[in-house]
């Protein structure tokens, strides 16, 4: 039944700032659409920054850019230390990922997001000192049930006695990487299948969480900055997420012990994004199983997003259309 409880309901909600970041992703995501399928993700990446920041300075809040994208591969960025918003308003802390999956768009191929995560101000991890972290996201039934610091054939095995599923039916997402090979092996041994992705852990790790996916659990080694968007996700998903850092070589391990990180320290959401309360919103690039991609229909451009909000739990679709002429 649906609750009508004024202490659960308040009469006076409060602003979503998620449904007017969605805007920008939106705009990302459009301002990709012509460079999808062209080979060149850095000017595909370079037009969705554009476009999000232009649609960000039109919001009513202070937005400090704590998670760019970018320096892994130079490419065009929102730099860290950016600040974003008309600068009134809330102070948050944001992450962006204009698009997460550039290779995919580049490529034309599926599961490319425009993305943007927001939290209070000072609430977000600083990524800055290692930028690969091992990952382990899944939906809440893992809650208390699943450990990265365990085998992945244990935790595949507990987590499908929560969900009271056959381990034959267990599907597991993993960046189709070299460093990999090992860990897909030992998910096959355990009897159980694997999601090979391309790129994308992003879409990975909240197909992971969400209610009604084909996806059980994404485990392996992707970029940090998408673990903390991913847990402001999961935040308002409900669900688990999981990490160590896990430096690519001796320079990142020392400086990220010189930066004060304990690298056998398993981070958790409440550690990657303190807090409850997160915003998270994503729109389609191109079409993916968690939403769709950018569409053209004659004079109208369609968008799909997904717009959470961790101190509501509340998950919306919002589709736009969007007129061609507008964004000639
Ligand atoms: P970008 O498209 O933003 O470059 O990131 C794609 C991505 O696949 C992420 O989703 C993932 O976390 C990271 O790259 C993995 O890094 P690598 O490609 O170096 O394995």
């Amino acid at each position: 039944m649906i609750s009508t409880d004024t202490a659960t309901l308040s009469l006076r909600p409060d602003r979503n700032l998620a449904m007017e970041l969605v805007r920008a992703t939106e705009a990302a995501a459009i301002r990709a659409t012509p460079f999808i399928g062209r080979g060149d993700k850095n000017a595909a990446d370079g037009a969705a920054v554009d476009a999000m920041r232009a649609f960000l300075g039109t919001v009513n809040f202070d937005g400090l850019v704590v998670i760019g994208e970018g320096e892994k591969d130079a490419a065009p960025m929102l730099y860290n230390g950016e600040h974003v918003g008309n600068g009134r308003g809330p102070a948050c802390d944001i992450a962006v990922d204009p698009i997460d999956g550039t290779s995919l768009t580049a490529a034309g191929r599926q599961d490319a997001l425009s993305v943007i995560a927001a939290s209070d101000r000072g609430s977000m991890f600083d990524p800055s000192a290692v930028f690969y972290m091992n990952k382990l996201v899944c939906g809440p039934e893992g809650e208390g049930v699943v450990d990265i610091s365990r085998p992945i054939g244990d935790n595949i095995r507990a987590l499908a006695k929560a969900k009271g599923k056959e381990i034959e039916a267990m599907r597991i997402a993993v960046l189709d990487r070299p460093r990999h090979a090992q860990l897909i092996e030992e998910i096959r041994a355990a009897g159980a299948g694997t999601r090979l992705l391309l790129d994308g852990d992003v879409a990975g790790g909240i197909n992971a969480a969400r209610y009604d996916s084909r996806i059980d659990m994404c485990v392996g080694i992707g970029g940090t900055p998408e673990g903390i968007i991913t847990a402001c996700a999961v935040k308002a998903l409900g669900g688990v997420i999981q990490g160590v850092l896990s430096p690519k070589d001796d320079q990142e391990r020392d400086k990220a012990i010189a930066a004060g990180h304990d690298l056998d320290r398993v981070l958790h959401a409440g550690d990657l994004v303190k807090g409850d309360n997160t915003y998270f919103v994503a729109t389609g690039v191109t079409h993916g199983e968690l939403v769709d991609g950018v569409q053209r229909n004659g004079h109208l451009i369609r968008t799909e997003s997904i717009v959470l909000r961790s101190k509501s739990g509340t998950i919306r679709r919002v589709v736009g259309d969007h007129l061609v002429e507008k964004w000639l």
